[in-house]
């Protein structure tokens, strides 16, 4: 199937998840939303949360999506349901990857790095209880500021190193061997973060299980592009032009009010 693959985040985070699914589906079209004139989503209420996803979800359908792609931490820990809710085609969210880091930890320590809802969200909650039985303890840090410093490029590595350093260095005093990066935005800087972790902390990666999760929903729905027929990817914002640093050769970038 030709339509395109819809993806929303409330800016440039969910790039990282594009990035990553066009070279895995080389065929497939792509339209983007990022819905920055709201952004950061992080501090914002639930129903706000929802009622964004909701919009993004109406506009990308809209445009012919035939899957939907919640690139976005936020959007997918508060407002999943209520999207799944709403459209007929399928809905593909990011969660922090708390199971795989239960699954990896030895010194019974995880860490979290993510946003104020994310943290705060039901799903969140749920997926950490089941910890208990596993006797393993969550250390979580709020990422102040820093969806809008990658957003908008603001500070300096030098400064973003000194803000990351200060979030990370609590939990890696308290034993973690492994780190979760629950927001999209902060693929951005996972190398300021690795400079920062000790060698034996791992982070751990989200990304790949979901575009391969994406990849298997195309085929088990026979909505995946088989033709080679020219593809292409359009990203859209709805306030300032998106930093040309986060931009790829092939992807065209416009204003579209949504
Ligand atoms: N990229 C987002 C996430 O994964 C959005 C963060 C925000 O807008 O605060 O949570």
């Amino acid at each position: 199937m030709k339509k395109p693959i819809g993806i929303f985040d409330s800016g440039v985070g969910g790039l990282s998840i594009l990035n990553r699914l066009k070279e895995l589906l080389p065929n497939e079209s792509f339209v983007y939303l990022a819905d920055n004139i709201n952004c950061p989503y992080g501090n914002k209420s639930k129903k706000e949360i929802i009622f964004f996803s909701l919009k993004n979800t109406s506009k990308l359908i809209e445009l012919n999506c035939k899957i939907i792609i919640v690139a976005c931490n936020t959007a997918t820990t508060n407002a999943i349901q209520k999207i799944r809710e709403r459209v007929s085609v399928p809905v593909i969210g990011i969660e922090p990857g708390i199971k795989p880091a239960i699954n990896y930890t030895k010194t019974k320590n995880i860490g979290v790095l993510a946003t104020e809802k994310t943290l705060s969200s039901k799903l969140f909650l749920e997926t950490s209880k089941e910890n208990k039985t596993h006797n393993i303890k969550i250390h979580e840090q709020i990422g102040y500021e820093l969806v809008n410093a990658i957003e908008k490029r603001s500070f300096s590595r030098s400064e973003l190193f000194s803000i990351l350093k200060s979030y990370l260095t609590p939990m890696i005093n308290k034993n973690i061997d492994c780190l979760v990066l629950g927001c999209t935005h902060y693929n951005f800087i996972i190398d300021i973060i690795e400079e920062i972790l000790p060698k034996n902390i791992i982070l751990i990666d989200t990304i790949t299980p979901v575009i391969k999760h994406i990849k298997n929903t195309l085929i088990s729905n026979e909505i995946i592009n088989n033709s080679n027929s020219k593809s292409y990817i359009h990203i859209f914002y709805n306030n300032n032009p998106l930093p040309k640093e986060y931009m790829k050769k092939d992807y065209v970038l416009n204003y579209l009010k949504f």
